[in-house]
């Protein structure tokens, strides 16, 4: 059986858009991880793209299958999807090209100037070149960046903007909380806010993949509010268990600098024969 795959950024405007990125010109190395190289997208770029996503900055499981929200953040934006009734039909973009390194970086850039105009000429390439139905921010700074683009000269030439929500980003639950109390009320939470972003949305979503009634969270994820990153999203040949397995790369280091030249990446038990 064939195996789909990303076939990566093979038409225009994309092949010009990944060659002309910004480096530590915009994105200095003290506030990004800019030795992990840029990360661009992950979705459909052929047309076929309804909803837009926005996430925030790529990690480490990002830096190794070089697309974005592939990790916990991304599973759970890709359930948010399915909701919709969305399960191949999305593009997903991050806020920032590169990991934000330290505490307050996202904030400390998030009106640099090269930086969104990159961001800009991405999110005109998207509305060009696909009917969007409708556009999620997740995080604040991913709200920032989409209220950027909706002031710039650009945004102009879209007589209409799609519905839009900024909602609570996925992993705002672990951040935010110190004990797993507080991190499963935060994750209800949540799931409140992005059922108001469910409510708002599914009627504005004209075409879904699957059709069928909106289903709310509850208080906490089910297991199918988890789903695989489908294969179709990454580029040919990643193992399964990328697509399927949660925390699967670390970063690990003696020293801060280590650390951050590190990133180990180990296969699940599961996958292999069991020695005895
Ligand atoms: N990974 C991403 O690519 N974006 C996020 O916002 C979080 C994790």
């Amino acid at each position: 059986m064939a195996i789909p795959f990303d076939r990566g950024y093979y038409k225009q405007p994309f092949v010009k858009l990944v060659s002309e990125y910004p480096g530590e010109d915009a994105y200095p190395i003290a506030d990004f991880r800019t030795e992990w190289g840029p990360i661009f997208h992950r979705g459909r770029l052929d047309g076929s793209a309804r909803v837009l996503i926005l996430g925030q900055d790529p990690a480490q499981h990002e830096a190794i299958v070089r697309r974005v929200l592939v990790g916990t953040a991304g599973k759970r934006a890709q359930g948010f999807l399915k909701r919709l009734g969305v399960i191949r039909s999305y593009v997903f973009i991050n806020t920032f090209l590169y990991s934000v390194y330290g505490q307050g970086g996202g904030t400390r850039h998030i009106a640099n100037q090269l930086i969104a105009a990159y961001r800009n000429r991405w999110i005109a390439a998207i509305l060009r070149g696909n009917a969007i139905e409708a556009v999620v921010a997740f995080g604040g700074l991913a709200n920032t960046a989409w209220q950027d683009w909706l002031a710039s000269p650009a945004a102009v030439e879209f007589s209409s903007s799609p519905p839009f929500q900024h909602l609570t980003h996925p992993t705002w639950p672990q951040s935010s909380a110190h004990t797993r109390a507080e991190q499963e009320a935060a994750t209800t939470k949540m799931l409140e806010n992005w059922n108001g972003g469910l409510r708002t949305l599914k009627p504005a979503i004209q075409n879904p993949d699957v059709a069928g009634e909106l289903e709310l969270y509850g208080p906490a994820f089910d297991s199918d509010d988890l789903p695989d990153i489908p294969p179709d999203d990454l580029p040919p040949g990643l193992p399964s268990w990328m697509r399927t397995e949660e925390g699967w790369a670390d970063r690990k280091g003696e020293t801060v600098l280590d650390k951050r030249r590190t990133i180990v990446v180990r296969v699940p038990k599961e996958v292999l024969p069991q020695q005895t």
